[in-house]
């Protein structure tokens, strides 16, 4: 039986391309220049699902478009807002994601940018590389230690608790806020304090962390209101969705001092960010590294290929969305 045809929109780790290879008749798009929409449009023509990642925005007006052929997308991401999944639903195409492959690699990015931005890491960086270091001094670059500190969670999902894990082996204290609240045994594990608003957690958040998905009751939350119920000094990281913080009211904040430091993996309209941050000191800025590690994006890899697999199996797919 001739094998069923997908499409790649970005070429993606070797082990992944092999294992998609074998079962598939594969075309993928090269990552330079990347795909367009309508390229997308065009060839999804062609082929019996698509494979994305969160570059390609399938809003309703491109969900639209897409020919009648396709009934499976099957994403390279955990988040999924890039997505129309209502849309989806109404043309009867099948729609999963890659949920786990992630969680380890974005909490170590959570829990470096805690530490950087703690620590000045990128401060002193900048320093050596622009040849300006005058040596050790009592006062250069001082930070703040982590230990005994609490850290905000806000999202308290896999990567939310992974990011405790990782902060409980630097003697933080962990403070979670999440719609639903974790299991006892869980909350135990990592010695975790419940809050049940944003607000009451915002009140102890020394350092706040944000691990949300983006919806339409989380996009921009972080704005100046929310902002002045942290401990003045506070330190935010953010490893989830840009749109999630309002950058004007964010830069305002570390200007004036309200916030410490930021540490940001992600950004609204990436890669234009604003350019509020690119001047600011007490930034430590990465461009979305969460989920850059071979581990991660080999799995992230193998879990869209399954949904994919499950769908021509005529089964429902492992990571199901839609
Ligand atoms: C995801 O999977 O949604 C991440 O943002 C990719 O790093």
């Amino acid at each position: 039986m001739a094998k069923k045809k997908i499409l790649i929109t970005w070429p993606l780790p070797e082990a992944v391309m092999a294992r998609a290879r074998e079962s598939y008749d594969v075309i993928v798009h090269g990552d330079d220049p990347k795909i367009t929409i309508d390229e997308m449009i065009e060839t999804a023509k062609s082929v019996d699902a698509i494979l994305i990642t969160l570059n390609e925005k399938c809003r309703k007006e491109v969900i639209e478009r897409i020919p009648e052929n396709i009934k499976c997308i099957s994403t390279f991401s955990i988040g999924f807002d890039h997505i129309d999944l209502e849309a989806c639903k109404a043309r009867g195409i099948k729609v999963g994601n890659a949920p786990h492959g992630v969680t380890v690699a974005t909490a170590e990015i959570a829990m470096l940018l805690l530490l950087g931005s703690a620590r000045r890491a990128s401060e002193g960086e900048r320093m050596i590389r622009a040849r300006s270091w005058p040596g050790w001094q009592p006062l250069q670059l001082v930070g703040q230690r982590l230990d005994g500190k609490a850290l905000g969670i806000y999202g308290f999902g896999k990567i939310g608790q992974a990011l405790a894990q990782r902060a409980r082996g630097f003697d933080m204290k962990i403070h979670y806020f999440d719609i639903y609240r974790a299991k006892p045994e869980v909350e135990a594990k990592y010695d975790a304090t419940y809050h049940d608003s944003l607000d009451s957690l915002l009140a102890v958040s020394q350092f706040f962390s944000i691990n949300a998905p983006s919806t339409p009751e989380t996009r921009y939350f972080f704005n100046t209101s929310v902002i002045e119920k942290l401990p003045k000094g506070a330190i935010v990281v953010n490893t989830a969705r840009g749109d999630l913080v309002n950058d004007a009211d964010m830069i305002a904040a570390l200007k004036s001092g309200r916030l410490a430091y930021a540490g940001l993996d992600v950004f609204a309209g990436e890669p234009n960010i604003n350019e509020g941050y690119y001047d600011l000191e007490n930034t430590f800025l990465f461009p979305h590294l969460g989920s850059a590690a071979v581990e991660a994006r080999n799995q992230m890899g193998y879990e869209a290929l399954d949904n994919i697999d499950a769908f021509f199996a005529g089964k429902e797919m492992p990571f199901k969305l839609a």
